[in-house]
């Protein structure tokens, strides 16, 4: 079978690792793809949010599967374009990726099917987002509604910076569109996990726990970046919470979404807050998370490609679907200055040391140059290992980084909970 990946990050590599072990499948294309990617997969310049482009290309090359990965083409309806051109395709169609595209629509579904979540209220007036802020008081969250690169949500410690959020989302246009309805929401305090779920539209398969670090800097500190590292499981997570979520998130969301006529096919991402008071959604995703991707499925057993193919045509409920015992974690090599500006095109040395039967590299931003490879992005790489548990996969996953080297490179040392 000839399958095609759409993205270009290290979530769509990890991906692109595992199809590689699926039965039946003969050749990957990846549009656009990266310079680690093109060792496994042909890559094709497309961009992830050219439809027409990436339409043709499936039809040109006859693909039999495709994959779309990142959350714009998914909200931008690349897998109803896709269908419609008659290949199938793995992801939520435009109408179902609203749940991750609109925080809105997120937020009023929880509402109405009775999910867990922080209390909110939608606002277009600054004014009265900002009388509800008074009454309310902070911490407070303040969240643009549409897709804006994970860059959204202000948690704002001052009734200043609360309002000059508003002001910046609903009269600066930060976010343009993405930012013309916000949402005003109580702040929760706990641990964070996040669980991705295959989904066919009426059954929901979580997959195993993980726990993303946001933050640019150790101990949390700093500004929110697409991920600094990641480990699975999360001990946090606990068999009890797990139970809980199934019942009372994870089932409820997904025939939410069926009630609502947009069935939820793909993977379904639940962001959630561990409180005193149990687990609250902070947000949905429509999509596999990066970098939560790169260490849990590393950790599946079954093949990937034939859950893919159930989820899209509704027999979810007969896969078979194992996980490995023990931990994963990825550690993300980043461009000195990320998220903020930053060089690249450095020389990435190491890259073959630092690989060896429990610990191997993912790529996120880099491109080949004859025999080099160079950075290109702010993510460069997650550095991932798996061990018997999670802290002895942490402890190898640090080994390998310091195998690796670039010019500027950085890393936080506390994934995983410990400082390295
Ligand atoms: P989101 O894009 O909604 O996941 O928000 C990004 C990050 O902001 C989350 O991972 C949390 O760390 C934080 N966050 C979002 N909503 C809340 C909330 N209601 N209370 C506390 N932290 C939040
Ligand atoms: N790691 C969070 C996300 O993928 O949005």
């Amino acid at each position: 079978m000839k399958i095609l990946v759409v993205g270009s990050g290290g979530r769509e590599h990890a991906i692109i690792k595992k199809l590689r072990e699926s039965e039946g499948v003969t050749d990957i294309i990846c549009a656009p793809g990266n310079g680690g990617i093109a060792d496994l997969a042909e890559c094709v310049s497309v961009s992830a949010t050219d439809i027409d482009g990436m339409v043709k290309l499936a039809k040109e090359r006859n693909v039999d599967f495709a994959v779309v990965a990142p959350d714009d083409p998914l909200a931008m309806g690349m897998v109803d374009r896709l269908e419609e051109a008659g290949i199938p395709a793995f992801g939520p169609d435009a109408k179902a990726a609203q749940i991750e595209a609109s925080k809105v629509f997120a937020k009023e579904l929880m509402q109405r099917a009775n999910i867990r979540t922080a209390a909110a209220e939608v606002f277009t007036d600054p004014d009265k987002a900002k009388a509800y802020i008074k009454k309310t008081g902070v911490p407070t969250v303040i969240k643009a509604d549409g897709l804006a690169k994970g860059k959204g949500v202000i948690i704002a410690q001052t009734e200043k910076e609360a309002e000059d959020a508003v002001d910046d989302m609903l009269c600066g246009g930060m976010f343009g569109n993405a930012g013309s309805r916000i949402i005003v929401e109580e702040f929760l305090e706990g641990t964070e996990a996040s669980i991705m779920c295959f989904c066919d539209g009426k059954t929901v398969v979580p997959m195993i726990s993980s726990q993303d670090h946001k933050r640019q800097y150790d101990g949390d500190l700093g500004k929110n970046t697409g991920g600094m590292g990641a480990f699975a499981p999360t001990p946090a997570y606990t068999e009890e919470i797990a139970r809980d979520v199934e019942e009372n998130i994870l089932q409820p969301t997904v025939k939410a979404m069926r009630d609502m006529g947009c069935p939820f096919k793909g993977v379904l991402y639940a962001g959630l807050m561990l409180t005193k008071k149990g687990a609250y959604v902070l947000e949905y995703n429509a999509r596999f998370g990066d970098p939560e991707t790169q260490v849990v499925l590393p950790m599946l057993r079954s093949d990937l490609l034939k859950i893919m193919q159930a989820c899209r045509e509704g027999t979810l409920s007969e896969c078979d679907i194992a996980w490995e015992k023990g931990g994963c974690c990825v550690v993300v090599m980043t461009s000195g200055g990320y998220p903020d500006k930053y060089e690249n095109g450095f020389e990435i040395k190491g890259l073959a040391d630092a690989e060896s039967e429990k610990t191997w590299v993912i790529h996120a931003g880099t491109k080949r140059d004859g025999e080099k490879m160079l950075t290109s992005g702010g993510r460069v790489l997650g550095v991932c290992a798996k061990g018997d548990t999670v802290l002895t996969a942490v402890k190898s996953a640090y080994e390998a980084v310091e195998k690796i080297s670039f010019h500027n490179a950085f890393y936080r040392r506390d994934i995983g909970g410990k400082i390295h």
